[in-house]
């Protein structure tokens, strides 16, 4: 795995490429979610790339990127043993050089939900994802459904630039539990680790009445919150039942093609999020 660090080694590797690309974009301090987009995207393409880049642009001002966790030799060595050809581990500045001054603004779904409770983060993805687009010049980039509102942006954003990439959605890795692999899972303390995995039953609760036939949204989401609020631990942000591609929050019957259900809450300290997909 050849391992680069600057814009213009990427592009001399880059060139050098026939056929296929896939690409992993992550944030580092990688699990089983992460690598098993790298798994997918290696079995799809001729190629593959992933990026670590920690982007300080999508993080608010009282959000942890100064803490966010990092290992660049543990994920180098993951990704090496999958089998990934190019990891671009790029610095801020060369990201973000003195005078940066554009940002990609996706209008719409970036407005609620996750958008709403962080102002400017989807800024940060979409203008992040697009330069990388730009420098990897990837055929097809693997996201995760653990981030749903991220992946109606992303594509969003492709659809609506033109982007020469196609977007594959990966089903999201669960501990055994259920909670969803998440970077900052280390962030819980034994008792918040215990009381997590309430966000995945109460989203379990929504594909059970789902199932069912339940349509109306309003009682899918009543199921959720009664759920979510067994956990004294667990406070609820958002609660949402939302139209899969604008991700309007659903009113009386849910579509007939199927919902989003997606729920925010905080363990303690820790912010985590969960989504399935209804129908
Ligand atoms: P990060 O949180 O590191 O996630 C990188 C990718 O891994 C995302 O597409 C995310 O949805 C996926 N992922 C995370 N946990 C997962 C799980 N449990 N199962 C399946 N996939 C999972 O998302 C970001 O980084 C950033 O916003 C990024 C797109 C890299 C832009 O900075």
């Amino acid at each position: 795995m050849h391992v680069i660090r600057t814009i213009a080694d990427f592009r001399a590797a880059r060139r050098m490429l026939t056929g296929t690309l896939g690409l992993v974009p992550t944030m580092g301090y990688l699990h089983e979610g992460h690598l098993s987009l790298a798994r997918r995207a290696r079995a799809e393409n001729d190629h593959t790339a992933a990026w670590i880049f920690v982007n300080p642009t999508q993080f608010g001002p009282h959000e942890d990127f100064a803490r966010y966790p990092r290992d660049e030799a543990r994920d180098t060595a993951l990704l090496a043993a999958e089998g990934v050809d190019l990891l671009f581990m790029p610095s801020a500045d060369e990201i973000y050089p003195a005078g940066f001054s554009t940002t990609v603004d996706v209008g719409g779904v970036t407005e609620r939900l996750e958008g709403e409770l962080r102002p400017g983060h989807f800024r940060g993805v979409a203008t992040v994802v697009t330069k990388f687009f730009n420098i990897v010049q990837p055929t097809r980039a693997y996201f995760g459904q653990k981030d749903g509102q991220q992946t109606v942006v992303v594509r969003r954003l492709v659809r609506d630039l033109d982007l020469p990439v196609e977007i594959v959605v990966c089903p999201t890795v669960r501990e055994p539990d259920g909670l969803a692999l998440s970077s900052r899972n280390v962030y819980l303390g034994q008792a918040e680790r215990a009381a997590a995995p309430v966000l995945y039953r109460a989203l379990q609760a929504a594909e059970a009445l789902w199932a069912t036939g339940e349509r109306d949204a309003e009682r899918l989401r009543t199921a959720m919150r009664a759920v979510l609020h067994t956990e004294p631990l667990v406070a609820a942000d958002y609660i949402g039942v939302a139209h899969p591609d604008t991700l309007v929050e659903c009113e009386g019957r849910a579509p007939g093609g199927g919902a989003l259900a997606l729920l925010a809450a905080r363990v303690g300290a820790t912010r985590l999020i969960d989504n399935v997909v209804l129908g």
